[in-house]
C-alpha cells in the first residue's frame, strides 16, 4: 500500500509535510498580495503628519505594543468596547504595523478623539492619577524630552520608500513641523490620529 511507504519513510514523509504544508500556506497568503482591501489605504486616509510619525517612534522606543495591541476583532464583544473592527486598509502605511498581541491594556486601535488631550498628558505622566486602579507605568520624561527635528525628514523619507505617499513639501516641511515640540506633544498626536481613517460606530 502506498500509504504504508509514506508512513515507513521518514524522509519521505517530511518532504510530503513541507510540500503539503507549503502549499497550504501559500493558498492563504498570496491572495493576499493583490486583493484591493489588504493593499490600498481606506477611503479618505491621510499619511500621518511629521508630528505623529514622531510619535509613533516614540511608542516604538517605548515599547507600549507591549501591553497594548491595535486591532479590533470583528466580534461582537470588541466591536461594542472599541468601535468598528479593524480592517487592512488602515494599515497599510505602517512600517511596522502595531497590531501586537499582547493586551494588558486596551486596544488602541481606535483610541483616537476618545479622551481630550489633557487627559492624556496626566495620564502618560501618571496613569493612577486619572485612572486610580491602574498598572501602567508612568512615562513623566515624554514631558521633557525634546524631539530631535533634525533627524525627521529622514524618517518621512524612509516611510517613503516603502511606499508611503509623502510629498517633497510633506518632507522639506517635517523639520519645522516639529521643532520644539517635546515627546509628549508626538505622542499625543499620535495618539488622537489612530483609528480615524474609518467612524467608530460608538
Ligand atoms: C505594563 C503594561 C502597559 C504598558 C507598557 C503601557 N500601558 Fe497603556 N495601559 C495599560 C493598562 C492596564 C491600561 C488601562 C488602565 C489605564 O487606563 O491606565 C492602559 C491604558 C492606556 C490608555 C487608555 C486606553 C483606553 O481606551 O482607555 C492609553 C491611551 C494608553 N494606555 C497608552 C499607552 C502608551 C502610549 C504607552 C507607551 C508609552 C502605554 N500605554 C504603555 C497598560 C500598559
Amino acid at each position: 500500500m502506498s500509504h504504508e511507504v509514506v508512513e515507513k519513510n521518514l524522509g519521505l514523509m517530511i518532504v510530503l509535510i513541507i510540500i503539503a504544508i507549503s502549499f497550504g500556506g501559500l493558498v492563504e497568503i498570496v491572495p493576499l498580495f493583490f486583493l484591493k482591501e489588504t493593499t490600498q489605504p481606506v477611503e479618505g486616509m491621510t499619511p500621518r503628519t511629521a508630528l505623529e510619525v514622531e510619535g509613533r517612534a516614540v511608542y516604538i522606543r517605548e515599547g507600549c505594543y507591549n501591553c497594548h495591541s491595535q486591532m479590533i476583532r470583528p466580534f461582537r464583544a470588541e466591536t461594542e468596547r472599541y468601535g468598528h473592527y479593524s480592517v487592512a486598509g488602515e494599515s497599510v502605511w505602517d512600517h511596522p504595523f502595531q497590531w501586537g498581541s499582547k493586551r494588558t491594556g486596551p486596544d488602541l486601535a481606535r483610541v483616537g478623539g476618545r479622551y481630550s488631550d489633557d487627559w492624556h498628558r496626566v495620564h502618560l505622566i501618571n496613569p493612577r492619577d486619572v485612572v486610580p486602579e491602574s498598572n501602567m507605568p508612568a512615562y513623566p520624561w515624554l514631558a521633557e524630552n525634546v524631539i530631535d527635528a533634525e533627524s525627521t525628514p529622514a524618517k518621512m523619507r524612509a516611510l517613503r520608500t516603502v511606499g508611503v505617499p509623502y510629498t517633497d513639501a510633506d518632507i522639506a516641511g517635517a523639520a519645522e513641523a516639529v521643532k520644539g515640540k517635546t515627546e509628549m506633544d508626538a505622542m499625543i498626536a499620535y495618539l488622537q490620529g489612530l483609528g480615524t481613517a474609518i467612524k467608530a460606530n460608538r
